[in-house]
């Protein structure tokens, strides 16, 4: 389906989308879902994984779509072996044509060989507001920290790790008596909105990098914007 875009330019085909996950791929489904509920502009033309018993990949099949183990072992021992692995998967990516790669839950450190070759068109999306709680487990760092106030982001991927420019935030309040548990399951419903909302975006022609800012062309803050608060 072409579209105008505010931007005034016409996708003729859909956005090739490849997937990097390793575990559960709850936000990959999020993914399949936006597009088939026809939300989502896109195709996933790969969900490639570094985990051979991930579920994402389970999900990638039975939904019909291509689905590959990439082993990291035989990278291990080598002096570049992250590099020499990326370099592959970078080979993998070309082969179905991706133009934009998303990690979900993609539980290794992506290198510069991807990075650059994907300039501005690799997302992640992370549990925290960034740039608080960068890193791991940060659903616990937040409550131990007495924060008020968590949620999660979607972001480009830059060198630094959880450091890209953010494309998307949504809040998500601490409650009194939340565990890691139940603030991760609540910040998680928002992660499956707002993923698919900034790879819309994206297909749309909307996002535009100045710097450590995204420019979300045409959008107000509340609807399909940037900022998704606890009531909208
Ligand atoms: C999510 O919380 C995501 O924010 C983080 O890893 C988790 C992946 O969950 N990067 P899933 O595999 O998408 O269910």
């Amino acid at each position: 389906m072409s579209r105008e875009r505010p931007t005034g330019k016409v996708r003729q085909e859909k956005l090739r989308v490849g997937v990097l996950a390793s575990g559960r791929g709850s936000n990959l489904q999020a993914i399949i879902d936006a597009i088939e509920a026809g939300r989502l502009d896109a195709r996933i033309t790969v969900v490639l994984s570094n985990k051979k018993d991930a579920q994402a990949l389970d999900r990638a099949r039975r939904h019909g779509l291509t689905d590959v183990f990439f082993d990291p072992k035989p990278y291990a021992g080598q002096v570049d072996g992250r590099d020499a692995y990326d370099r592959a998967v970078l080979d993998v990516l070309r082969k179905y044509d991706v133009e934009l790669v998303l990690l979900a839950g993609y539980m290794r450190i992506v290198t510069p060989v991807l990075i650059r070759a994907y300039k501005d068109r690799i997302m992640n999306i992370h549990p925290s507001l960034l740039p608080a709680f960068p890193g791991l487990e940060v659903q616990k760092k937040a409550v131990d920290w007495g924060a008020k106030i968590a949620g999660c982001t979607v972001h480009f991927v830059t060198e630094g790790v959880d450091e890209g420019p953010i494309i998307i935030q949504a809040a998500v309040p601490i409650l009194e008596g939340d565990s890691a548990q139940t603030l991760s399951a609540r910040i998680l419903q928002q992660e499956h909105r707002i993923y698919p909302r900034a790879v819309q975006l994206y297909a749309e022609g909307r996002l535009r990098v100045e710097g450590r800012r995204v420019c979300v062309a045409g959008a107000s803050d509340t609807e399909m914007g940037a900022l998704v608060s606890p009531s909208s």
